[in-house]
């Protein structure tokens, strides 16, 4: 005897001619995330360029949009790495060696790139939304297949905040011998989030974790991680607040350098 009928018939979408049945502001967020790039993007370009205010020669503060500085076009004690550039035309960064990869890092990030798919390209813009594009490819084709390289630049994120930190730690000694003041703490903050955010990446998770059978068989990496599986959850907030401590240094330096503030010092 034939059984009860249990097919689900095949249902076609509804055809709704409006873009989205949303009455809420679901256009605010992707809104707010492009100003919030924009504004970063904007900024980091016109001081990368800029050559003026990056580096205090009392306290030896330099701007992390400036290292490393490598050439003979740097001001006299900010190179830490000496010069093994001669003189740079304008059009080329003081920190050519460093920006791109940076650049590269972020742009090819998971999270600045959910955020930009869906803020920019409308991929789609929000939850119920439809997007704009006619069909969808993905990442599996060029061009977008080359966040890929993602992975690699991440070793090179490393080797630049290995290069913020010395300069943090060369910020403890001024013109007069070890000191202290707000923008040791700024530069070092700064430090500590850039750390936060570039071992939080997806792919530090792989490389401390992946490709491994048995977590039990490898307990120090499995402890490692475990720690950096904790930051990750946190990655779109570190995403967000690196982009604000890195102006608020920059600005800082570009300040106290020009001798619009004055450094708040607290030893010496
Ligand atoms: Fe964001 Fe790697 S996933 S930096």
């Amino acid at each position: 005897m034939a059984g009860p009928d249990t097919t689900v018939p095949a249902r076609s979408r509804a055809t709704i001619a409006a873009r989205t049945l949303r009455t809420d502001r679901w256009w605010l967020p992707p809104l707010l995330t492009t100003l919030g790039l924009a504004a970063f993007l904007v900024y980091a370009t016109i001081r990368s360029f800029l050559r003026v205010g990056y580096y205090d020669a009392q306290y030896h503060y330099l701007s992390p949009f400036y290292s490393p500085c490598l050439s003979d076009s740097c001001v006299p004690g900010s190179s830490h790495f000496g010069t093994p550039f001669g003189e740079l035309p304008g059009f080329i960064p003081l920190a050519f060696l460093s920006l791109p990869f940076l650049l590269g890092f972020r742009l090819t990030c998971y999270y600045y790139r959910r955020a930009y798919y869906r803020s920019i390209w409308l991929a789609p813009p929000a939850c119920a939304v439809a997007e704009p594009h006619a069909k969808y490819t993905g990442e599996t084709r060029l061009p977008l297949i080359v966040q890929n390289v993602h992975r690699y630049f991440f070793y090179f994120a490393i080797a630049v905040s290995l290069v913020n930190t010395y300069d943090a730690i060369v910020a403890f000694s001024g013109e007069r011998g070890f000191g202290f003041g707000l923008g040791n703490v700024i530069l070092l903050g700064n430090v500590v989030l850039l750390w936060c955010y570039t071992l939080s990446c997806h792919s530090c998770r792989h490389v401390t974790g992946g490709r491994l059978k048995n977590f039990s068989r490898n307990p120090v990496r499995y402890w490692i991680w475990t720690q950096v599986s904790r930051l990750n959850t946190r990655h779109m907030q570190f995403a967000w607040i690196t982009l604000g401590t890195l102006v608020l240094t920059d600005l800082y330096v570009w300040l106290v350098s020009t001798d619009v503030i004055a450094d708040l010092r607290f030893i010496n």
